[in-house]
């Protein structure tokens, strides 16, 4: 029985990076995209082109270099926004726009301060001026999860008939319940007259924990369009979450009938990527790519899998991309052997310089650590990007004192607006003293919201990876560092957060009140 093909929509270059932290650099967005097109993604939204100049530049950056994936930007339904966003995806091979405007009665009447006619007036007008700039063009309804059906239709009819190819209903905040949802897709499916002429998407938030299960219910129902993102990031409780999704359509194709051409063995190492970039780790039990999600702890769970790997399982570790990290390069691999796997990995310095520069930090690497994982390159490749990055703050040298009995002691030589500082500091731990002489100096006003630590890979030799979160004025941002010293690896992030704050910058966010 050949299977309907469901469109696999990645928002994580943009819905998820709305999750407070998890901002994003041109060039780690590009890395994110390059992965999501070894994943076979069929439409990667790259961003929200006119939110600032950099938003711009990465979505334009992604649509010049990703040839398999459709590139598609965020607009509002406001004509700045739909020719921003047209100008971004200009390169792609494959365009398309999104726009969008609330329809729900709380959205319209308190953020739009619109009548439900001047909305449909918009979402019209807006949608014919994206067909102007392209073929690809989606419509979504925001806040649909609470929006009266009889509008949806309306509006969603009117939409098609201007030229929406893809109409996406979302579950913006997380309201939604699977049989109600999916019952809400098919009665406007079957009433609205034109609705043949569109792709049904859905794009639901994950605040009840329903995410999933609800884009699922939509499938049932005849949605042919999932969004979602790697690892469930996104605004608030997050998305749903990429590897679930196709993993549950893969795993019961007798069920839902339709299949996706994602490339399941990619999505680990994408997990992965996504986790290192924006310091969001992954719970060890969740499904798909938690550490623990193919382990089997008890006697008579293991006893079941080793006589019969169907007692437990229903999938197979290698084939979502575990176990498929053997041991890549060591010691004795050289220059040319690096930059290949690097390739491999979607990781390509924009200078010799930087390539130069993180040769030596896996020589210093392999060095400690021998044997050296994908997972280790994915690291070096971000220390390395972080240290070109112009920034008011470096990591000169430190020593850190740490002994029974005796209060911790760190003192730490950091650079600051291109001058060397000695700073020294007493903590309750060495972690502490650490961040407490940086602040000796840097006097940054920040609050510390999280600090978490991750072995990269397994073993006592293996590299630490730190996540260090910082609030100022109600700017969050994340700082990642990683070395085989986790008290290094948290210096680095710290100092990595504070460079991200002190960059500053303001970015509009798409669901904002000024439409
Ligand atoms: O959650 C939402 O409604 C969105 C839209 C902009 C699609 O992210
Ligand atoms: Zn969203």
């Amino acid at each position: 029985m050949s299977k309907e093909h469901l469109v696999i929509f990645d928002t994580t270059l943009r819905d998820g990076e709305q999750s407070p932290g998890a901002t994003m650099s041109r060039a780690e967005k590009l890395r994110i995209a390059k992965a999501l097109e070894k994943l076979r993604v069929d439409v990667i939204e790259a961003g929200f082109a006119i939110a600032s100049q950099g938003d711009f530049e990465a979505v334009k950056g992604i649509a010049e270099n990703v040839r398999e994936s459709t590139i598609c930007s965020l607009a509002r339904a406001m004509d700045a926004d739909i020719d921003r966003a047209a100008e971004a995806i200009r390169p792609a091979e494959r365009p398309r726009i999104h726009t969008f405007i609330a329809t729900s009665p709380i959205h319209m009447k308190h953020k739009l301060m619109m009548e439900p006619d001047q909305v449909v007036e918009q979402a019209v007008r807006s949608v014919k001026r994206a067909r102007n700039h392209v073929d690809d063009v989606e419509f979504s309804c925001e806040d649909a999860g609470r929006s009266d059906l009889d509008f949806l239709c309306r509006i969603i009819e009117q939409a098609i008939a201007a030229g929406a190819g893809t109409i996406n209903i979302p579950d913006t905040v997380g309201y939604a319940i699977p049989e109600q949802f999916g019952e809400t897709i098919s009665r406007i499916m079957n009433r609205v007259p034109n609705a043949d002429k569109a792709v049904f998407s859905v794009h639901c938030h994950n605040d009840l924990g329903l995410a999933v299960a609800n884009s699922l219910a939509a499938v049932e129902n005849g949605a042919r369009q999932v969004e979602c993102t790697i690892n469930g990031l996104g605004e608030r409780a997050g998305n749903a979450s990429l590897e679930e999704v196709v993993m549950a359509v893969r795993t019961r194709q007798d069920h839902f009938g339709v299949d996706t051409r994602i490339d399941t063995q990619h999505i680990v190492p994408a997990s992965r990527l996504v986790s290192t970039i924006t310091g969001f780790p992954v719970q060890p039990n969740k499904a798909i790519v938690g550490a623990n999600a193919f382990a089997h702890e008890s006697g008579i769970h293991q006893d079941g899998v080793l006589k019969h790997r169907e007692t437990y399982e229903i999938m197979q570790a290698q084939d979502v991309g575990w176990h498929t990290n053997s041991l890549v390069l060591g010691k004795h691999s050289g220059r040319n052997a690096f930059r290949s796997r690097l390739l491999e990995l979607g990781i390509q310095f924009e200078t010799e310089t930087e390539l130069n520069e993180a040769f030596t930090r896996f020589k210093a690497l392999a060095d400690l650590k021998h044997e050296i994982f994908d997972e280790d390159l994915q690291a070096i490749a971000s220390d390395t990007r972080q240290t070109e990055e112009d920034g008011r703050f470096g990591l000169v040298c430190m020593q850190v004192c740490s002994e029974t009995g005796v209060i911790p002691r760190a003192s730490v030589t950091l650079l600051m607006d291109d001058k060397e500082h000695k700073v020294e500091a007493e903590g309750s731990g060495p972690v502490d003293a650490t961040f407490k002489a940086i602040e000796s100096l840097v006097d940054s006003g920040c609050n510390l919201q999280l600090y978490s630590v991750n072995a990269i890979t397994s073993g006592t030799d293996a590299q630490g990876e730190v996540t260090v979160r910082l609030e100022r004025g109600g700017r969050i941002v994340n700082g990642v560092g990683s070395d085989t010293d986790i008290i290094i690896a948290s210096a680095k992030a710290y100092i990595e957060a504070l460079n991200l704050i002190s960059r500053g910058g303001v970015r509009q966010h798409p669901q904002g009140a000024d439409v």
